[in-house]
């Protein structure tokens, strides 16, 4: 996964190679900042404003004050694309931190958030996408403001790395046995002709996919209930999905090594990845106008 040359740096560009941080950083240190992922297409951004916004709440629930607004950094966002002529799929990754300053757990006075985001190729997954995948089971020990993207990640990437000892490509997180997400994505369970999945409550991240899943399942006519589901439903549902920026809409076939109904991706799934697919092709044509 090839870097792209030009970065945004706080509010302007660089060459990335000019990128240096003191080690007393924030982010590096305390984890202290937040951070967004989103999908490009055929050098264009999907669900650009769902992010940018998204990053906003996430930087004021954590009282770190972003260097411009919300619409300069989409413009800002736009332009890196644009300076790196960029026009393939992939994905650009952006965090916001509470600066550099001396080790203490304090705030900084008056230092300013460190910014960058960088553009990198990110082919999709297109045979996952048509197969599904496997995951395993994990109790989800983080804390009680998943709804913030913030940089710490850890029990995220141990989740993660569990999965990928184990030949799986994602962990299902479960808390008091209710599944809430995964280490890095949504989850969903369908059972019936309906759709679950834990509400958009402080403890899973509201998904950018999941909200589109949300509408694609209303022009579809299908439930979608927001209604965390146990562990012990998911041996007999008829079909398991995830979500996010880079998994897209992804059927799951297996869980802790138990197949899901028939083993094969089910037909809502399939219905909603199309209705995906429809999207992208929709919101290109809206940025390229
Ligand atoms: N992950 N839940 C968690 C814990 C996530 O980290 C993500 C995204 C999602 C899905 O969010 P969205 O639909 O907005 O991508 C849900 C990104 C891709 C990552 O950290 O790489």
């Amino acid at each position: 996964m090839s870097v792209y040359p030009i970065i945004m740096a706080q509010k302007s560009f660089t060459h990335k190679d000019n990128l240096n941080y003191p080690f007393e950083e924030r982010g590096l240190q305390f984890g202290d900042g937040v951070y967004e992922v989103i999908r490009i297409y055929d050098g264009a951004y999907y669900l650009l404003e769902e992010h940018v916004d998204r990053l906003f709440r996430s930087a004021e629930a954590v009282k770190i004050k972003l260097l411009f607004t919300n619409e300069e950094l989409k413009a800002l966002l736009l332009d890196l694309l644009k300076r790196n002529e960029m026009k393939t799929d992939g994905k650009v990754y952006l965090q916001a931190t509470r600066g550099s300053a001396p080790r203490d757990h304090v705030f900084p006075a008056n230092i300013p958030a460190n910014f960058y985001a960088y553009v990198q190729d990110q082919p999709r997954h297109s045979e996952k996408l048509e197969k599904g995948v496997s995951t395993i089971t994990q109790r989800d020990i983080r804390w009680e403001n998943c709804y913030i993207k913030s940089l710490n990640l850890l029990p995220n990437v141990l989740a993660k790395q569990a999965a990928k000892e184990q030949g799986c490509y994602e962990a299902i997180l479960h808390k008091d046995g209710v599944v809430t997400e995964c280490s890095s994505s949504n989850v969903y369970l369908v059972k019936n002709g309906n759709i679950y999945t834990h509400p958009a409550t402080k403890g899973i991240l509201h998904g950018c996919v999941r909200m589109r899943v949300e509408k694609f399942a209303h022009d579809l006519d299908i439930p979608f209930i927001e209604e965390g589901f146990a562990v012990e439903d998911i041996e007999m549902a008829d079909e398991l999905f995830l979500s996010s920026s880079t998994s897209e809409v992804l059927p799951v076939i297996k869980v802790d090594n138990q197949q899901i109904a028939t083993g094969k991706p089910g037909a809502i799934t399939r219905k909603l990845q199309e209705a995906y697919e429809a999207d992208v092709k929709q919101r290109q044509i809206q940025f390229t106008k």
